[in-house]
């Protein structure tokens, strides 16, 4: 309907699609359906128990008030540290700024950097709030397709062809959702000669999913690499997935200091600081012990390779096996004359007990995705009433 009292800018924008499907699978679960979501982006395990600590003292000690808006000192050092020892990037806690999750440090950056028909070029199968982002800025998001028989990779030629004089950023998500693509050096490395040439283009580089790559290999992060172009590149990370403190809402940014001080600006003036006693947790989760993670990522590889072979299990469904993150994105186009389109098969595996996401939500087409941040046994039953439904 059309409301004369919203804005242009929100006008743009549609819900996260992600978000509505987890709703829609809490309200059915509410009225005593019996529903598996794996529709969720986040981690099933327990946050651990140095991080509740350290929130349950920060609260004890009083620690309830105003901080710094950007964050305070204490954790800004905490995630120079981190940037340094886990992805490689020589950041000074002043060039740090801490946010309510990942996701507002993005739409900080792009806020503060996209103007009217600047075109943003966004890798798909993409993360939902990518383009939403950009389209709220009234950016023009550009798609760069991925294909699963490349792992959902681009080649740099593929990015270089896109560019053009109103370029302004280019969003790179490795480990990625939806697909799980991971960018090994090489590749960054060619990407990197690519920019070089094109001193428009500023990157994001979404790092959020970096401890979660199964592919043996350290994580490769392209401020680390090529510091040459750290003043164009802003990385995003956070602790919502590395250790489970989705709902904490703690990211953390570095990158050039007029971006992060136009960010900062930004939050000045609208969220303020982020929560006092989320931001002693993520202290002690990033500067606390590291090993448990190698623990769940192992975990999480066993889980990836039983779905995966479920998936490829099920007639008319495939999908490659993921090098990161927690999805499986799963390809149905055999099956897609049974069905209008993605959204409803989504809406039919519904039916039969399971949410997933459309690719469609995702800019891919006619396949699902599926978290497997879930329980052995409740994904291994899901999997068997997907195949059920689909039977
Ligand atoms: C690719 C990607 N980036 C950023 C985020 C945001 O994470 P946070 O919960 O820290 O805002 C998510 C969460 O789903 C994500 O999948």
């Amino acid at each position: 309907m059309n409301q004369p009292h919203l804005s242009q800018a929100i006008g743009r924008m549609e819900a996260s699609p992600t978000t509505a499907m987890t709703d829609r699978a809490t309200a059915l679960r509410e009225e005593g359906r019996d529903i598996i979501s794996l529709s969720v982006g986040e981690p099933d395990f327990l946050t651990p128990p140095h991080v509740i600590e350290a929130a349950k003292a920060a609260l004890d000690a009083g620690d309830t008030r105003y901080t710094p808006v950007t964050g305070t000192a204490r954790l800004k050092r905490a995630a120079a540290l981190h940037f340094e020892r886990d992805l490689g990037i020589a950041a000074d806690p002043a060039s740090v700024i801490v946010t309510a999750g990942g996701k507002q440090a993005i739409f900080e950056a792009l806020v503060a950097t996209v103007s009217e028909g600047d075109e943003v070029i966004v890798p798909a199968p993409w993360w939902v709030s990518y383009p939403q982002m950009v389209r709220f800025c009234g950016g023009r998001v550009v798609p760069l397709v991925t294909h699963p028989h490349h792992g959902f990779r681009f080649a740099p030629g593929d990015l270089e062809a896109l560019i053009t004089p109103r370029t302004n950023w280019l969003m790179l998500n490795s480990p990625g959702n939806p697909t799980g693509a991971v960018y090994p050096e090489d590749m960054l490395q060619g990407i990197a000669g690519v920019l070089r040439r094109h001193p428009q283009v500023l990157v994001l580089s979404d790092d959020i999913y970096a401890p979660l790559n199964y592919t043996g290999r350290p994580h490769a992060t392209l401020a680390a690499l090529a510091p040459d172009l750290a003043d164009r590149i802003c990385t995003v990370s956070g602790v919502s997935k590395s250790h489970a403190m989705t709902g904490l809402r703690i990211g953390v940014a570095t990158g050039p200091s007029w971006l992060v001080a136009a960010m900062g600006k930004l939050q000045s003036n609208s969220s303020g600081n982020p929560a006092s006693i989320s931001q002693a947790a993520a202290v002690a989760a990033f500067e606390g012990p590291q090993d448990f993670l190698a623990d769940w990522r192992e975990r999480f590889r066993a889980r990836r390779d039983s779905v995966v072979a479920a998936v490829n299990a099920i007639p008319g469904l495939s999908c490659p096996i993921p090098d990161g993150a927690f999805y499986v994105f799963v390809d149905a186009a055999p099956l897609m004359q049974r069905f209008k389109d993605d959204g409803a098969l989504a809406l039919h595996l519904l039916e039969h007990g399971v949410a997933v996401v459309a690719a469609s939500a995702f800019g891919g087409r006619d396949g699902f995705r599926i978290s497997f941040a879930a329980d052995d046994a409740v994904l291994a039953e899901a999997m068997q009433r997907i195949a059920r439904a689909l039977a």
